[in-house]
């Protein structure tokens, strides 16, 4: 009977996500739970009461409590009381911090349920594990177990150079040259190896991508792994390194950059064939393609919702992280 139960709860909790079926809703209850006893009954009255009134506040918006009502996991244990009832509304700038707590823009394959689930597991490892702010440009540090390193763990620093995918799939490439060879490490940011992420310095660059550092002139690629971490005033906006830096004179890159339109890149020259190539290949209407951007982003308000969870659970992290500093120092 649980595996009956559990089931129609999921439909129910599916026929929430979509508006058009709202109406549905009450008339399926009613169903499912002619068949059960009262304590049943007296449950799934009280869900209903909870589901109308989560459709009531937002239409196409689930909390976390009715999901994970149905969701029977030991992992459960220890986050129930997290508050979900205050508004809050993020920072305007949020979904640049954590741009991976946004869902992907993949109409077709979207899932909001395991977009809801997976938020949750990843604040569950930010709770354990302290993720920092960065961005592609930003150097950082990351240290992961290595079952074969003498110390079984390996530290390694360098330039991002590129960060992306959506949800527990995120990941970042991190870029260094060692001993004269360039050496680029992707690290998943939500993997259990993943035991510290630093930032030694946190600033920005021109471009979304630094994959042309493997063109340019090694000393642009090139950190000392013990490093100090560079500290910001407090309050103070993240730093704009406007370097423009200078790609190898031999043309043969494995990219023809010329056609990228590369902010952060010293202006260089290259032959007619190749301006040829690129004046081909140039798509000049595509910034006026105003369904290019409706189709690579969610809707705002969706963004404000998913945003205003992260940001009110983010706070809860912080502010146990604080009290369990202030017992930590209590202690010595
Ligand atoms: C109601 O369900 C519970 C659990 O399945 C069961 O133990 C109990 O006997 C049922 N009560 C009635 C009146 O059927
Ligand atoms: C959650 O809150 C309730 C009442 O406020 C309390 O009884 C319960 O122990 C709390 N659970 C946890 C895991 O802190
Ligand atoms: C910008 O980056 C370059 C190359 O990494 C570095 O040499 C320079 O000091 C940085 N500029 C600032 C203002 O930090």
């Amino acid at each position: 009977m649980a595996t009956s139960l559990g089931l129609n709860a999921l439909r129910l909790s599916l026929s929430v996500l979509r508006p058009s079926s709202c109406a549905v809703v009450p008339c399926q209850l009613t169903v499912a739970h002619k068949s059960h006893n009262a304590t049943h009954v007296i449950n799934y009255r009280r869900t209903r009461a909870e589901m109308a009134k989560a459709i009531r506040r937002k239409q196409n918006f689930l909390h976390f409590e009715l999901v994970d009502k149905h969701r029977h996991s030991p992992l459960q244990t220890g986050t129930e009381n997290i508050s979900q009832e205050t508004e809050v509304t993020a920072p305007r700038n949020y979904r640049y911090v954590m741009p991976e707590f946004m869902p992907r823009p993949d109409w077709e394959r979207r899932d909001r349920v395991l977009e809801k689930l997976e938020r949750r597991d990843m604040m569950r490892r930010r709770a354990i594990m302290n993720i920092p702010e960065f961005y592609v440009g930003s150097i950082m540090a990351v240290t992961v177990a290595d079952a074969y390193a003498p110390s079984k763990k390996n530290r390694f620093v360098g330039i991002c150079i590129d960060r992306g995918e959506y949800g527990l799939k995120a990941y970042f490439v991190l870029r260094n040259v060692v001993d004269g060879l360039g050496v680029e490490v992707m690290y998943e940011m939500y993997n259990p190896k993943v035991l510290s992420i630093e930032v030694l310095k946190l600033e920005k660059r021109l471009d979304d991508q630094l994959y042309y550092l493997r063109d340019a002139l090694p000393e642009y690629s090139t950190f000392s792994f013990d490093m100090e971490p560079v500290q910001l005033p407090k309050g103070a906006d993240v730093p704009l390194n406007t370097t423009k830096v200078k790609l190898k004179p031999t043309k043969e890159w494995e990219c023809r950059w010329e056609a990228h339109d590369l902010q952060g890149v010293q202006p260089f020259e290259v032959n007619e064939k190749r301006m040829r190539r690129k004046e081909k290949s140039a798509e000049p209407w595509k910034k006026h393609d105003l369904m290019l951007d409706y189709r690579s982003r969610v809707p705002e308000e969706e963004e404000e919702q998913v945003m205003a969870e992260v940001f009110r659970e983010k706070q809860v992290i912080d502010s146990q992280r604080k009290s369990m500093r202030t017992v930590l120092k209590k202690r010595k």
